[in-house]
């Protein structure tokens, strides 16, 4: 829809008649209130710290490359005074904060929590309440598997405003990575992204037969550590046995890792990553790049009958 501003630019441009200069004065003296509201917020000046209104950037980090950032990750990130990274964060992507900037890790490990979510929250809220330029950055997008919900709820309970910044989640990173399309023509009309990992304490599994659809791909996080009871339930659940699977280990980044399998050959005996971020994608989609390109990969360690690794980042 066009603006008031392209009216008017409109009209004068469509008049040689001097009646209408009086437009230009006008045009000339809205021009700053009738630009694009983003265009407002970011000339406007940014008030010293203390006496800013508490707010908190949610900064999607990507899976690990800097490049894969947003332009408005990036820019958050690089004007940010106090930046709360998960351990999911590369040190490429804390690089762009500015010298100045406190950087603190909130992450968690699995086994070795180093913050509860609550104290997480409650430090969130103490740093935007400081007046600091406050971003919380997390590992992907920060709405998928990331707990970004809690925190939201806890910020705007407590009073202080959020904005979004979307990432790239890892299942995107790591199929495009692996030169992967999660959707085929006649072979996968469906991604679905799964958590093997449930709320501690919570030992119930995911509906593996409602999951077990063989025209779907599955993006399986924190799932290296359950990867035999994922095979196991997907097989159960009437997946056939050979459907093909990767797991891309340290996805986007320069240690990025294939382990390619089948679903039987998970079931039996796990996925051999080791202690990075690992994800399973699952599906016939992947056929030609997991079952083909295996042949030409035969020292991967799945296939020579690796073991699971040990846990890291919830895996
Ligand atoms: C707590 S979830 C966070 C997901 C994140 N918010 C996202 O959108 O990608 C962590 C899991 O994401 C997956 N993951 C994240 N980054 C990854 C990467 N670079 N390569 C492979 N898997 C990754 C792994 O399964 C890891 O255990």
């Amino acid at each position: 829809m066009p603006s008031a501003a392209m009216w008017l630019d409109g009209l004068v441009s469509r008049s040689g008649d001097k009646r209408f200069n009086f437009i230009v004065a006008l045009r000339a003296a809205l021009g700053s209130a009738l630009r694009p509201r983003t265009t407002r917020r970011v000339a406007r000046a940014i008030p010293e710290a203390g006496k800013r209104t508490p707010h908190v950037t949610l900064v999607g980090a990507g899976p690990g490359d800097p490049d894969l950032l947003t332009v408005a990750a990036a820019r958050a990130i690089s004007q940010a005074e106090v930046i709360l990274y998960d351990h999911l964060v590369g040190p490429g992507i804390l690089a762009l904060a500015p010298p100045g900037a406190e950087l603190i890790c909130v992450g968690k490990r699995s086994g070795q929590h180093s913050h509860s979510q609550e104290a997480i929250n409650a430090l969130i809220a103490a740093q935007a309440r400081s007046g600091r330029r406050t971003v919380r950055l997390k590992g992907g997008d920060p709405m998928i598997f990331g707990r970004a919900g809690e925190e939201i709820e806890h910020l705007e309970r407590v009073g202080i405003s959020v904005s979004v910044i979307p990432g790239i989640t890892a299942a995107l990173g790591c199929a495009s990575s692996a030169g992967l399309s999660l959707t085929k023509r006649g072979v996968s009309r469906a991604v679905t992204f799964v958590t093997a990992h449930a709320r501690e304490g919570d030992a119930t599994e995911p509906d593996w037969a409602r999951l077990a659809d063989p025209k779907g791909t599955l993006a399986i996080y924190m799932g290296r550590e359950a990867a035999r009871r994922v095979g196991r339930g997907l097989t159960a659940g009437g997946l056939s046995p050979d459907t093909p699977v990767l797991a891309v280990e340290n996805g986007c980044r320069p240690d990025e890792r294939h382990h390619r399998t089948t679903l039987g050959a998970m079931a039996e005996r796990g996925v051999a990553a080791g202690d990075g971020p690992t994800l399973l994608l699952i599906g016939w989609a992947l056929e030609a790049r997991v079952l083909e390109d295996g042949a030409a990969h035969a020292g991967d360690a799945l296939r020579a009958g690796g073991h699971v690794g040990q846990g890291f980042g919830h895996d």
